[in-house]
């Protein structure tokens, strides 16, 4: 009947691909279906009064709430059409859930009337008639359900639809019901037990019970329902398939119902993008999400420290966009078969982007000193993906650096060892000891795994500049000059790693990092601190010792954290080279930022994030130099912790201009 149907009412109806034939399909089942359930409840409800069942009574009425279900899904995409108006601009798709509560009451009000009579004829069983005209409605009923059961098990497997799926179970149940009346009308002509008022509670349940889940799902839709999971999760992937935004956040989805669904988020976007470059875009994703799940989706954007895929500068640099999925694993390799035949990668790693080269090929590591301008005495840090690589670039393990391994590996610590034959001099500047580090991150070490080799890497900056952590920063020092950029992101940690030697008695820090002494001295009770910047003449122990380090272009003025007024004294110092008539640059934590108006004051974040502080403040440093300052004050920390590495940092930026008590 319903292809029969459809032959009559659906144009294309042979064209059940195409989704909108699909829809009058279901549609055109929905209609077919609320007229047989009022027949059916007619019929029944006729016999159910004239035998004086209320077994058959419950039955029809089970049947008006299907029919009822119909009808308010039919209403529902009428109200959605309703177009919106001066007081209602969402549209009127939410009135389908209001006329659903209302419904679903009703349906729970007659159940419950249902029950009542039910329980009355269970006190007093009424003699009833089970006449051969009740016998042939309840057949046909049967009957009707069973084909009602076929059509929407067909559409349902046919178009996948959860409508047709839930009336086919639906049907089924009525099915039983129906045959369990048949049954307890025959028990109760033929034998002393009258089954009828029993039969009738079952039903009347079953009715009230509809009602309620009726009328529930729609409650929490009311009130403002979570939507699916599923919807996010399509929605995330639809903005991300784009080749422009590299991460997404605070997808929020607002549901008014049927056709009428908003979402917004905010779309993390390189920042040499042009604004008509991303408006496109942008444009283009709204338009899929809307026609894909009719959702009306209004992205907003990030900039981000990365930069646009595929940029290929005339001087040949590379930049590959990572951006945590499957596909960065092909990316990686294309990069590891640069560094198999000697050329210049810069990766990404938790503390700073490191420059990385055959760690085992004296020309590619040659390459480094010159790309960097990296005096040679200064030696590298072999970067491993396992520990189990580090064997055979040492002569041995001391157990002090086994238990550092153990311990902190992968992470921001570097171990010198006495180094083994196949170490390159180039790569200890023609020392007998090699620092290693196992970096702790993805791209990192799958980049080591896939070259087969260990990769020489220092920060990926021209010497005595402050390293980068970002690619913007390293694409502004080494554009032209590498064969690739991988773009990993911001880098977690912000500042290089904890330097430490295993080769002297007590080991010793060379260069504070991440770990400070108190981690290390945990561990191993001995650890001293020997980072002392070396005075003319004198051999350093680490030659990264000796340089001016880290430096911005501008001068950087440090106040130090025991500096009396120390925010006072800084604002002092800001007046008076402002009125000098200098472009002075300010870095503060986010707590003083009122103490200073100007153009160029930087919050390094709260005081009482130092974690944040070090994240940000290479990147600062680096923001102010753009922003063309010729003066930079920065406000000192407290030498404990992580504070510890920070101010190593910010003094060697200042080059020795620090402002204290004395
Ligand atoms: O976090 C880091 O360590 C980053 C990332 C890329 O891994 N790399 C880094 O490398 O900061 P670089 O080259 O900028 O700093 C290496 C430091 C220098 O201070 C150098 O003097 C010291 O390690 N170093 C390297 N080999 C040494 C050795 N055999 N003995 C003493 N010091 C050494
Ligand atoms: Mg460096």
């Amino acid at each position: 009947m319903i292809n029969f149907l459809a032959s009559k009412f659906i144009k294309n109806y042979n064209d059940t691909e195409n989704p909108q034939v699909q829809s009058k399909y279901i549609s055109l089942s929905g209609v077919v279906g609320l007229f047989l359930n009022l027949f059916l409840f007619a019929s029944k409800l006729i016999v159910g009064i004239i035998s004086g069942s209320i077994a058959i009574t419950s039955d029809s009425f089970n049947n008006l709430s299907d029919s009822l279900t119909s009808v308010i899904a039919i209403l529902g995409s009428t109200f959605a059409r309703m177009p919106s108006d001066e007081k209602h601009p969402q549209g009127h798709g939410r009135l389908e859930y209001i006329a659903s509560l209302l419904v679903g009451l009703s349906i729970m009000y007659v159940g419950f009337e249902l029950f009542k009579k039910s329980i009355d004829s269970i006190k007093n069983p009424q003699a009833f008639t089970f006449s051969i005209l009740s016998i042939a409605v309840l057949l046909a009923s049967i009957l009707v359900k069973i084909y009602m059961y076929k059509y929407n098990n067909d559409l349902y497997k046919r178009f996948d639809s959860s409508l047709n799926e839930g009336v086919a179970k639906d049907a089924l149940n009525d099915v039983i019901a129906t045959t369990g009346i048949m049954i307890s009308g025959f028990v109760s002509q033929y034998t002393k037990f009258n089954l009828d008022g029993i039969a009738g509670l079952l039903i009347s349940i079953m009715v009230f019970k509809t009602g309620f889940e009726f009328a529930q799902s729609t409650v929490s839709i009311l009130l403002g329902e979570a939507p699916s999971e599923d919807l996010y999760d399509e929605l995330g992937r639809e903005v991300m398939d784009s080749k422009l935004i590299r991460g997404y956040h605070d997808l929020q989805i607002h549901n008014y119902g049927r056709g009428r669904v908003l979402a917004s988020l905010h779309a993390e976007i390189p920042y040499d993008l042009t604004i008509i470059e991303i408006h496109n875009e942008i444009d283009e994703i709204e338009r899929r999400v809307l026609e894909k799940y009719q959702v009306d989706l209004v992205i907003h954007m990030d900039p981000t420290y990365s930069i646009k895929e595929g940029k290929t500068s005339e001087k040949n640099t590379r930049l590959i966009d990572l951006s945590g999925n499957d596909q960065d694993r092909e990316k990686i390799k294309e990069a590891a078969e640069k560094i198999k035949s000697g050329g210049l990668v810069v990766m990404p790693t938790e503390t700073v982007y490191g420059l990385g080269a055959d760690g085992l090929n004296p020309d590619a590591i040659n390459k480094i000193f010159q790309v960097k301008n990296r005096p040679n005495d200064n030696p590298l840090i072999l970067h491993v993906g396992e520990k189990d690589q580090v064997e055979k670039l040492v002569k041995s393990i001391p157990d002090s650096a086994k238990l550092l391994m153990d311990k902190l590996w992968p992470g921001p610590l570097t171990i010198i060892f006495e180094k083994s034959s196949l170490v390159p001099d180039e790569v200890t500047a023609g020392g007998p000891t090699v620092a290693i580090r196992m970096p702790d991150h993805k791209v990192a070490r799958e980049l080591i795994n896939l070259s087969e080799r260990p990769i020489a890497a220092p920060s990926a900056n021209i010497s005595g500049k402050p390293s980068p952590t970002n690619a913007i920063d390293v694409y502004q020092d080494l554009n032209g000059k590498v064969d690739i950029i991988l773009d990993g992101g911001v880098c977690d940690i912000g500042i290089e790693s904890t330097v430490v030697d295993t080769t002297t008695k007590a080991p010793k820090i060379y260069r504070p990092g991440y770990y400070g002494l108190d981690t290390l001295r945990e561990l191993i009770g001995d650890f001293e601190y020997d980072g002392a910047l070396v005075k003319e003449g004198e051999i350093p122990k680490s030659p990264g010792q000796k340089y001016k380090h880290y430096a911005p272009e501008a001068d950087l003025y440090l106040f130090s954290y025991e500096l009396n007024d120390q925010v006072k004294k800084m604002k002092e110092a800001f007046d008076e080279y402002t009125s000098m008539g200098k472009k002075v640059g300010v870095l503060v934590f986010e707590e003083n930022l009122g103490a200073f108006s100007g153009e160029y004051i930087v919050s390094m974040g709260s005081k009482a994030d130092l974690r944040e502080m070090a994240r940000v403040l290479f990147a600062k440093l680096r923001e102010l130099d753009r922003m063309g300052v010729e003066i930079i004050l920065a406000q000192g920390v407290e030498e404990k912790g992580l504070g510890f590495a920070i101010m190593n940092r910010l003094k060697k930026s200042s080059g020795g201009k620090i402002i204290s008590n004395d």
